[in-house]
């Protein structure tokens, strides 16, 4: 099986490229951050903090579906595609990221994924702990202020309500303790290409991705694209 790991700190457009990978490559795409969101929306739901969500993890089961290589997330039986992308979630789910408890909890599933499919997964430590002998690692970099822009403008483009310094602020607080945490930091593994992406568009960035992909796998002879 071949994994191509791709990680990089909040907004950095990581899901969208991913997917635009996978689907190039036809690969299923992972997106482990849902992982945590789907943990995180169990703890909102039930009042649970983060300090005392290793407790109810036995009470949790996760079953990510892939369908035309896309993930849907079922949380206990619970189709909660849907109910990830919020801004209370993002924050209860940077918080339990950080709970060692939580990421044991979610390693083997991410792994068994890749065990069985060909997969493009996205995170913040596929590299580094995940996955590390992926066949090619990526991290995806861009100022703080061109992500908190992107993310405004997506909302906007979906016709969200959206305040650009509230999204600056809480994409510096994420990417502080996502990078801070003593657990599985966020961090390039040392054998990754780093992009910055602060000066490209979306097509941009596809394009240079895979072409790093390509030449990747054709020097390691293990996939012919
Ligand atoms: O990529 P995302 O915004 O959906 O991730 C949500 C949170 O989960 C993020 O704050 C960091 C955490 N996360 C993580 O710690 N490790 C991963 N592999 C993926 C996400």
């Amino acid at each position: 099986m071949i994994s191509i790991a791709i990680d990089g700190p909040a907004g950095v457009g990581k899901s969208t490229v991913s997917k635009a990978i996978a689907k190039k490559l036809g690969f299923i795409y992972v997106d482990t951050g849902a992982f945590y969101r789907a943990i995180a929306l169990f703890a909102v739901k039930n009042n649970i903090d983060e300090d005392n969500i290793r407790l109810y993890l036995q009470q949790i089961s996760i079953e990510p579906k892939f369908e035309n290589n896309l993930q849907s997330l079922y949380l206990n039986g619970e189709d909660i595609t849907n109910q990830l992308r919020f801004e209370k979630i993002s924050i209860m789910a940077s918080r339990i990221s950080a709970v060692p408890e939580v990421r044991d909890f979610l390693l083997n599933l991410q792994r068994n994924i890749a065990l069985t499919n060909n997969v493009v997964m996205d995170g913040r430590d596929i590299g580094t702990v995940v996955l590390p002998h992926a066949a090619v690692k990526i991290f995806l970099t861009a100022t703080t202020e061109k992500r908190a822009k992107r993310r405004y403008n997506e909302m906007i483009d979906k016709g969200e309500p959206a305040d650009y310094n509230e999204i600056l602020h809480n994409i510096i607080k994420r990417d502080s303790s996502d990078s801070i945490r003593k657990v599985a930091p966020l961090k390039p593994a040392d054998d990754s290409v780093i992009i910055d992406t602060s000066e490209y568009n979306l097509k941009e960035s596809i394009e240079c991705v895979l072409s790093i992909i390509n030449k990747k796998l054709k020097t390691s002879a293990k996939f012919n694209l």
